[in-house]
């Protein structure tokens, strides 16, 4: 028998334009998902992973397709060596918090563990990168990595299909955030098609935004390390002003970015495929974060607490 994690994330600038080839941040948060491997007589998939209600049908099949891919990229033929796979941990389940990837991670590394392979984290991310294709056909791969290595890093995918670019970026100290879920499931093959097919519709317009967005990102970059949290804030809000132009915000995502900047948070933006799944705000200080999470909560959705830059 063996264990393996994966953690969830949070992406806080350039989720959609990161597949263009264009920089992203995205920190990990200290949720995991779990799996757990042994020998059994026939092949079974046990999830118990807490989830926003309807991901798990939602996903099924996607989530067949992922593991399948799993198995086939670590040349395992679940019929003729039969597991257990059981998921579970801390992290929610839910579209925006990377619960693909981690779930993709941690069977990697569970099955590393199991049948001894020998892999290391670059193999393990390569492998949760096949599993991320059954999410969605052509993954930035930028939750994978974030799930398999943690830590708040800067992304820029290979378009050319060389390796990608990964650098760690160091916070001066950890900053709280909170994370609001709208509890609506979003197909992330569906949304980044759809951007695909504006962009197609109106190349000038997004030549426009891809400049705005590259601007924006650097300036973030420079803006985490030296810790100028307001600036970073201002930020993420014209990041959001941007994903909304692409049209991957939705009301109730628009409507909890609100509550968040009213109730004080230095910056606000959707996280992760969007229409639906998770809103990330910049709440610097406990006090800040318990006030912004107990605003999301009495508007009646769900919010988490945790961490970036740990
Ligand atoms: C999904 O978490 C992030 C997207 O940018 C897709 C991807 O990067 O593959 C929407």
């Amino acid at each position: 028998m063996a264990e393996g994690y994966g953690y969830g994330k949070t992406i806080l600038f350039g989720e959609h334009l990161v597949v263009y080839g264009l920089p992203a941040i995205a920190s990990a948060i200290s949720a995991r998902t779990t799996a757990t491997v042994k020998g059994a007589a026939k092949y079974t998939l046990v999830d118990n992973r807490p989830a926003t209600p309807g991901y798990k049908k939602g996903k099924y099949e996607e989530q067949v397709e992922s593991n399948r891919l799993i198995y086939k990229a670590c040349g395992i033929e679940v019929e003729k060596t039969p597991i257990e796979v059981t998921l579970a941990g801390d992290l929610t389940a839910a579209s925006g918090v990377g619960a693909s990837a981690a779930s993709a991670a941690a069977i990697a590394r569970a099955l590393n563990g199991h049948f001894r392979l020998g892999y290391d984290d670059a193999r393990i991310n390569e492998v949760a990168y096949e599993g991320e294709k059954g999410y969605h056909g052509k993954p930035s791969g930028i939750d994978n990595t974030a799930a398999v290595y943690g830590g708040l890093i800067w992304f820029v995918k290979n378009l050319q299909g060389g390796a990608n670019t990964m650098d760690l970026i160091r916070m001066p100290k950890p900053v709280e955030i909170v994370l609001g879920n709208t509890g609506l499931t979003s197909s992330t093959k569906e949304v980044v098609e759809a951007v695909r097919r504006n962009r197609e519709r109106d190349p000038k317009a997004y030549e426009r935004i891809f400049a705005q967005y590259q601007e924006t990102v650097v300036s973030a970059r420079s803006a985490i390390t030296k810790g100028e949290l307001k600036t970073v804030g201002r930020l993420m809000d014209a990041n959001h002003r941007l994903l909304e132009e692409m049209t991957v915000s939705c009301d109730e995502l628009d409507l909890l970015v609100g509550v968040a900047r009213e109730e004080g948070a230095y910056g606000a933006k959707l996280t992760g495929t969007g229409r639906g799944g998770l809103m990330v705000a910049l709440t610097p200080g406990k006090a800040l974060q318990d006030k912004v999470a107990d605003a999301i909560q009495t508007e009646g959705y769900v919010a988490y607490k945790t961490t970036i830059g740990v």
